[in-house]
């Protein structure tokens, strides 16, 4: 498939601020990315997401835990605006929720994660700060296909972000996103371009068509 050829339709879900989303819409507007954003959603009504996505006149629905009786039936909610939006790929940017097993189930392979760590070490909300408070050096980005576990998928793409002398929890959040912005947008291209394979754990990059 050449970029020009076909788009595919993705659904961001996301928690709060939105920078991800930010980078990836733009990236699609410079037509790096060949995908539609065809709906964001979000659990918090107030994330600074939407608005984002309102402003660039991207579909946005609000999901909110509190509005059904249980998790199941929250994440029924959720699946329904997937089916719904009839998209291919759910992309997760900073949503802070561990995704059912029922939408995991119907998007198998079909949903990723970004992740301010590099996973298996320091998964959960407190990414950035866990590793610093680890005490590591080198820290970076995952982008990962989700599975049932918390950030447990198979890792499709990482980059390393060296962590400085002197450095806060902000100033290595900071770099970090400045990285992410660059990985999301090249792994949901080579996502549409067909270029992902996966055998049991590991994702293999295969070579640009000509
Ligand atoms: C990103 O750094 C993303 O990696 C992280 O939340 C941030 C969202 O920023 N995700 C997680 O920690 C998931 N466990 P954004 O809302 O500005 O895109």
């Amino acid at each position: 498939m050449s970029r020009a050829e076909s788009k595919i339709d993705i659904a961001v879900l996301a928690s709060g601020s939105g920078t991800n989303l930010e980078a990836i819409a733009a990236a699609i507007e410079d037509g790096e990315v060949p995908a539609r954003i065809a709906l964001v959603l979000s659990d918090n009504p107030y994330a600074f997401a939407l608005d984002r996505a309102r402003r660039r006149g991207i579909p946005t629905a609000v999901v909110e835990l509190k509005d059904y009786p249980d998790r199941p039936a929250y994440d029924r909610a959720v699946l329904e605006q997937l089916q719904g939006a009839g998209v291919d790929l759910v992309v997760l940017a900073g949503y802070m929720k561990l995704v059912g097993p029922e939408i995991v189930e119907a998007f198998r392979g079909r949903i990723m994660n970004i992740h301010p760590a590099l996973l298996p070490s320091f998964p959960g909300e407190h990414g950035v700060r866990d590793a610093l408070e680890h005490g590591v050096k080198v820290s970076g980005v995952t982008v990962h296909f989700v599975d049932e576990g918390l950030d447990t998928g198979p890792i499709i793409v990482q980059r390393a972000v060296p962590v400085e002398e002197g450095d806060s929890e902000e100033t290595l959040h900071n770099r970090i996103h400045e990285v992410e912005y660059e990985a999301y947008p090249l792994v949901i291209r080579l996502f549409a371009e067909g270029r992902l394979e996966r055998e049991g754990r590991v994702v293999r990059v295969l070579p640009e068509r000509t």
